[in-house]
């Protein structure tokens, strides 16, 4: 039995990638072997006993490459636990965290046989300076943002901790 961790995350301007850091670290302090990887860099899953997947969310979709990932490693994913998180609201309006959790139920649907353990919703980073086209036509002009919570991304991973003891024990 594979007994280490991955957390995996795609990401187009990086924040969800430090999101996926922040959750490997706090399960490393827990005493959990964990491994980051884009999900670019994943070839198979062998090695590990569960997957956390990271994603933003774009236009109501999850990120293309988070969306490739599930496809790509369907069979090895339904004989794992798996949890998903995903980065969106720009704002801490509780409105578009609802919202969010919308988006993310209805992508993750189209795998009718994905099952995850959890899925979780975090705030997400905006820097409009940094948008590409054809972002920066319709999200250029809001203000920049960042409301990740990193005290509630390292009370998940502690709490993921906590399970993964059951299921990846070394
Ligand atoms: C053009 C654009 C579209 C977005 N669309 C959504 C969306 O539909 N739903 C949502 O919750 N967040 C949306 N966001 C917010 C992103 O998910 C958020 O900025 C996230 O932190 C980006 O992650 P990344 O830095 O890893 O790429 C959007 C952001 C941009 C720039």
């Amino acid at each position: 039995m594979p007994t280490s961790v991955l957390v995996c995350y795609a990401t187009r301007y990086g924040s969800t990638e430090e999101v996926a850091e922040t959750i490997a670290e706090t399960l490393h302090e827990h005493g959990i072997e964990v491994v980051v990887r884009s999900v670019l860099e994943v070839q198979n899953l062998d090695q590990y006993g569960v997957v956390v997947l990271g994603a933003p969310l774009y236009m109501f979709h999850l990120h293309k490459d988070a969306l490739h990932f599930l496809t790509r490693h369907h069979a090895a994913l339904e004989a794992r636990p798996v949890f998903i998180f995903a980065l969106g609201p720009i704002h801490t309006d509780e409105k578009e965290f609802q919202g969010a959790s919308q988006q993310l139920e209805k992508e993750l649907a189209k795998f009718h046989w994905l099952v995850p353990e959890e899925t979780k919703i975090f705030g997400g980073k905006l820097d409009p300076q940094t948008l590409r086209f054809p972002y920066n036509l319709f999200m250029g002009r809001q203000s920049a943002s960042d409301v990740r919570d990193w005290t509630a991304i390292r009370a998940w991973a502690s709490d993921l901790a906590a399970q993964f003891h059951t299921v990846v024990a070394p």
